[in-house]
């Protein structure tokens, strides 16, 4: 039988406790949630009465919530339903901001809303779309070449069976167009292993979520334009649910925290310089007791830093992950 993850019907706010020890410090200013969801990170910031949150989300099934959180905390609170990767353009002058919060992955709320299609367990039509989407999962793999459908599996997957995945798929919707139970069962049948750790769909649905969202692009230029908001002193905190999301967040964080010589004989000015002050270099990941009440919190890391220096130069940052985001581009042939 396949392993498969039990959900609650309830979203926790993962590394909740986590998360308030450290902007608890920062308390009396503005703080931007940019991953509302159910509003778990935003309502326990707001309990303090001298804190605001701007908060964000791409999917509007999370307004009727952020509309109770209007009432309730009036000015203190505001809501947009927007991608984060266009934070840059929150008015953010005079605002005191304090911290940039990411929850970066899904609600319990929205792998359980079957019509999105965010879970294998889903019927009918590939879909997939968070929110504010160009276009969903059965466009991408009912018209992309098998090409790039391996590329997907492959680098936004770690799927080994994406070259035997992408060209049963091309053979499958000569017939017809590939819905989710469809897909599901190519996937199956591309494995000689009856039985396997996790559910044989995980890696190439995570693949294809990562895809139709355009996750990998939103992530970095989400960091970036951050950064380009966030007032020296102010934090910036990211949650993150699988290793590639890690992965990105890690080297950003890692890489401009550090004091790299480009060459010993260059003068001072032209050493790169720090952007950050890291906290700790390993993440903060959930307790065992958090493990025991959620547990799909148990590939949540937390990592943060406080931006210490205004001067951008984010080339290696875009070439590092260019391989990718050209990989996301590709929804341009669609
Ligand atoms: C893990 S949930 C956040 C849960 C939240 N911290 C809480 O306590 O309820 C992630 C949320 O981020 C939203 N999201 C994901 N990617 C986004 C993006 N690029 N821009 C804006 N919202 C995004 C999703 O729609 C989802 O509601």
């Amino acid at each position: 039988m396949n392993a498969t993850i039990k959900l609650e019907k309830k979203h926790f706010p993962v590394l909740l406790k986590e998360l308030v020890s450290i902007v608890s410090p920062l308390y009396g200013g503005t703080f931007i949630d940019c991953t509302f969801g159910q509003g778990g990170y935003s309502k326990k910031i707001l309990e303090n009465k001298n804190n605001s949150v701007i908060a964000i989300d791409r999917d509007k099934d999370v307004n009727p919530t952020a509309e109770v959180l209007k009432k309730k905390f009036g000015k203190r609170f505001s809501f947009i339903n927007s991608t984060f990767k266009e934070i840059n353009q929150i008015e953010v002058i005079n605002k005191n901001i304090k911290a940039i919060i990411f929850d970066l992955g899904y609600s319990t709320n929205q792998i359980l809303d079957y019509s999105k299609g965010l879970s294998f367990n889903s019927k009918g039509k590939l879909n997939m779309r968070m929110g504010l989407n160009k276009f969903s999962a059965h466009e991408a793999v009912n018209k992309l070449d098998e090409q790039h459908l391996r590329n997907i599996f492959k680098y936004f997957g770690d799927e080994k069976n994406a070259n035997l995945i992408a060209r049963k798929i091309i053979y499958e919707r000569k017939k017809n167009f590939i819905n989710t139970e469809d897909l599901v069962k190519i996937i199956d049948s591309s494995y000689k292993k009856k039985y396997t750790k996790s559910h044989k769909s995980t890696k190439v649905f995570q693949a294809l979520r990562i895809f139709v969202n355009q996750e990998i692009s939103q992530i970095i230029n989400g960091l970036i334009n951050s950064f380009k908001i966030l007032p020296i002193g102010g934090y910036l905190i990211v949650v993150t649910f699988h290793s590639l999301e890690d992965k990105i967040v890690k080297f950003f964080f890692k890489n401009y925290s550090e004091v790299s010589k480009i060459s010993r004989y260059l003068p001072d000015s032209q050493h790169k310089k720090k952007l950050f002050k890291l906290f700790n270099k390993k993440p903060i990941i959930p307790s065992d007791n958090e493990l025991k009440i959620n547990p799909p919190s148990r590939s949540a890391k937390l990592r943060y830093a406080m931006k210490i220096n205004d001067e951008e130069n984010f080339e290696n940052f875009l070439k590092k992950f260019q391989t990718l985001i050209d990989i996301e581009n590709l929804y341009l042939k669609i």
